[in-house]
């Protein structure tokens, strides 16, 4: 039988995701949440989903450990995408990337002067592409999680993150300037997978539109 391997992040992406696997007729057996374990089997013998770090899942497909997973499009923009085929739109664990900077920051008066900004992010390539489209010059300053710090404690000017609510800008006097792209997440095919494993994975490619075209009703 041609087994298929699912690599999937926990929280917001796995809880969202459930439902679209249920109706291809796929039920993990364990909860990522309680269960440390990182191989979880389904109801389906010939499926198991994988429990990996969100930026880590187009890495797993690309190399084939895992044939195909669900990333947000933030994370596949920072990969470049190589090797993976992307279908489908998932609709779901929607945001957007944003430019914030502090309430008392006048951004656009900035960028007409043309001063050289500082940028604290996680995502360098996007942001990178972002300003220099724009024709800025900014110095860019990497970092892996509390972005919404920079600005307030002087590492940054601005910094370029996702924007679900807004409560974390608006809880640390941020305000966005300028959003950069809406983000959701996809699913990402090993390209060799989908050839060999053609006639196990179509079905599930179907089953995941069919769902997707009626959550969105
Ligand atoms: C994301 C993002 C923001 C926050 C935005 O962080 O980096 O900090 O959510 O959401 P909001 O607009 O609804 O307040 P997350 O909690 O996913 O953690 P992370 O920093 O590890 O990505």
């Amino acid at each position: 039988m041609t087994s298929i391997t699912i690599a999937l992040s926990k929280g917001r992406i796995f809880d969202d995701t459930a439902p679209l696997l249920k109706a291809a007729g796929i039920v993990a057996l364990d909860d990522p949440e309680t269960s440390r374990k990182l191989i979880l089997t389904t109801n389906r013998d010939d499926v198991r989903l994988i429990i990996v770090r969100a930026s880590d899942v187009p890495t797993y497909v690309q190399y084939g450990a895992a044939d195909m997973g669900i990333a947000g499009k933030d994370v596949l923009l920072e990969h470049g995408g190589a090797g993976l085929y992307q279908p489908l739109d998932l609709n779901i664990a929607r945001c957007r990337m944003m430019v914030a900077v502090r309430d008392d920051f006048d951004y656009e008066s900035a960028v007409r002067r043309g001063a050289r900004l500082r940028v604290a992010t996680k995502y360098l390539q996007t942001a990178r592409e972002h300003f220099a489209e724009k024709g800025m010059h900014v110095d860019l300053i990497k970092l892996y999680g509390s972005m919404e710090l920079a600005p307030l404690v002087g590492l940054a000017d601005a910094i370029v993150d996702l924007v679900s609510s807004g409560n974390t800008l608006r809880a640390n006097s941020l305000k966005a300037v300028e959003e950069i792209t809406p983000i959701s997440a996809r699913l990402v095919i090993n390209q060799a997978a989908l050839k060999l494993k053609r006639k196990t994975i179509h079905p599930m490619l179907e089953a995941f539109s069919t769902a997707i075209a009626k959550q969105g009703n």
